[in-house]
């Protein structure tokens, strides 16, 4: 048997392509290593998203997970700094009618080399964030057998072209993504259960006094009417924690469904207002409502839910004849792609110390001097800016001590609906 000779310079490539290839797994042990050392949802999906451009040499990437009880994918993180993190998990992907639905259905990896022309490509996310996919690599990220989402490459660099290796370098990542994923998902809600069974159990303890003190025989009337006024509070607050908790753990798990409208924002704002007049008026607190147009195109019973949380707060942690001015500020560029209203609540409070100012967002969080004001949960503010967020929107304060706070946020503007053509007004057809 002859065999023929190998050229010199093939062997060299060959070479070439296995130190490569083992450059490349060495790599991927590293981000193995890398991705089970955190427990922190946002930094893996970070940290899956760069391993994926990284090794696939690829413009972007992205991760879908799919919601178990609706059967959707959503988008959880992508490297594109065009969108914002509320924007992009707005868009929610079929699983019918598009590629990544179809990856998740068959548990196989999808190599489209031009997905403009690829009929199962999904053009929503493209039309959402103006981008353009060229091609892409979509695998399935599987977890304990289970589907859970896939991962995307998308657009190789200038002069890369996609090779098998990519295809399995992908998939071994998105299998240890994966459950990396699904463990700090469970860890997540660990957390959360033990802090809200932690801030169930004072109000829970705070009954069971009252209840026992309420069986002893010699009690004074007067005692016995302060005690079940307190059941009737801390059964308030329970209540209130109840819908918080259920509320927050919505939005956390992405579950959360914006039912969307045109609305103006003044007059979402007006309403607000006339809610909490007459809490506002027993404080000798005085709001200020300007009046205008604005349209958003958003879920407007959470922007009230909002609205609502920002004035309560700015009411409870007011000085008596304190005053409140809610502003409407439009875009300062007119040329932005997304124009973003400025939506503030301002206050005339004491504002908060500096220290405080860092756990503002944080679960439970209630600044020790303001705790005797009035029961809360400590948990209105993450509520609220979470549902910001989920629209794409962001929230942020500024406060000075002993002057006061403005809580503020940005939603995108929509431009007025422009109105069908009348069709007796049309030119040369004078009405009749
Ligand atoms: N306008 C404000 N001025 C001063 N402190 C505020 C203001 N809004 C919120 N805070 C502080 O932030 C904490 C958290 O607010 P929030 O999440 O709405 O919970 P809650 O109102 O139930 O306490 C409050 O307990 C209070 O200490
Ligand atoms: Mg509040």
């Amino acid at each position: 048997m002859t065999s023929q000779p190998v050229p010199l310079y093939s062997n060299e490539v060959a070479i070439r392509n296995y130190l490569q290839l083992m450059a490349r797994y060495e790599r991927l042990m590293e981000i193995s290593r890398q991705l089970n050392s955190t427990l922190d949802l946002s930094t893996l999906l970070a940290r899956i998203i760069k391993a994926a451009t990284e090794l696939t040499d690829t413009e972007t990437a992205s991760i879908m997970l799919l919601d178990q009880k609706t059967g959707e994918l959503r988008f959880e993180a992508a490297s594109q700094a065009t969108m914002t993190r509320g924007a992009m998990e707005a868009i929610v992907v079929p699983l019918e009618g598009s590629l990544a639905g179809w990856v998740v259905k068959h548990g196989e990896p999808v190599l489209v080399e031009d997905a403009q022309n690829d009929p199962r490509h999904f053009q929503g996310v493209d039309r959402v964030v103006d981008f353009r996919t060229r091609n892409l690599l979509c695998v399935p990220m599987i977890a304990f057998d289970k589907v859970i989402g896939v991962v995307q490459a998308v657009n190789k660099r200038e002069g890369s072209t996609w090779t098998e290796d990519d295809v399995n370098t992908l998939t071994t990542l998105a299998a240890q993504a994966g459950v990396a994923i699904e463990n700090a998902r469970l860890f997540q809600q660990s957390d959360f259960v033990s802090e809200m069974v932690h801030e169930l159990r004072t109000p829970l303890a705070a009954l069971k006094a009252s209840t026992t003190l309420l069986l002893r025989p010699d009690l004074p009337d007067k005692r016995r009417t302060d005690i079940i006024q307190t059941i009737v509070s801390e059964t308030d607050r329970l209540a209130r924690m109840t819908t918080d908790f259920l509320d927050l753990a919505r939005l956390e798990s992405g579950r959360a469904r914006l039912d969307a409208s045109v609305f103006n924002v003044f007059d979402l704002i007006r309403e607000s207002v006339e809610i909490v007049n007459q809490q506002a008026s027993d404080k000798h607190v005085t709001v200020h409502v300007e009046d205008g147009t604005c349209l958003l195109d958003a879920d407007r019973g959470k922007l009230k839910q909002v609205l609502l949380n920002l004035l309560t707060n700015a009411i409870k942690y007011n000085k008596p004849n304190g005053e409140i001015f809610i502003t409407v500020t439009a875009p300062a560029d007119p040329e932005a792609k997304v124009k973003m209203a400025r939506i503030g609540v301002r206050d005339t409070g004491q504002g908060i110390t500096k220290e405080n100012q860092k756990r503002m967002f944080e679960k439970f969080f209630r600044a020790s001097d303001t705790s005797g004001y009035t029961q809360g949960t400590g948990l209105g503010l993450v509520i609220a800016k979470k549902i910001i967020e989920t629209h794409g929107g962001e929230m942020n304060f500024v406060s000075e001590w002993e002057v006061g706070t403005e809580f503020y946020f940005t939603m995108p503007i929509t431009e007025p609906p422009v109105p069908p053509p009348d069709p007796d007004k049309i030119e040369g057809q004078p009405a009749s």
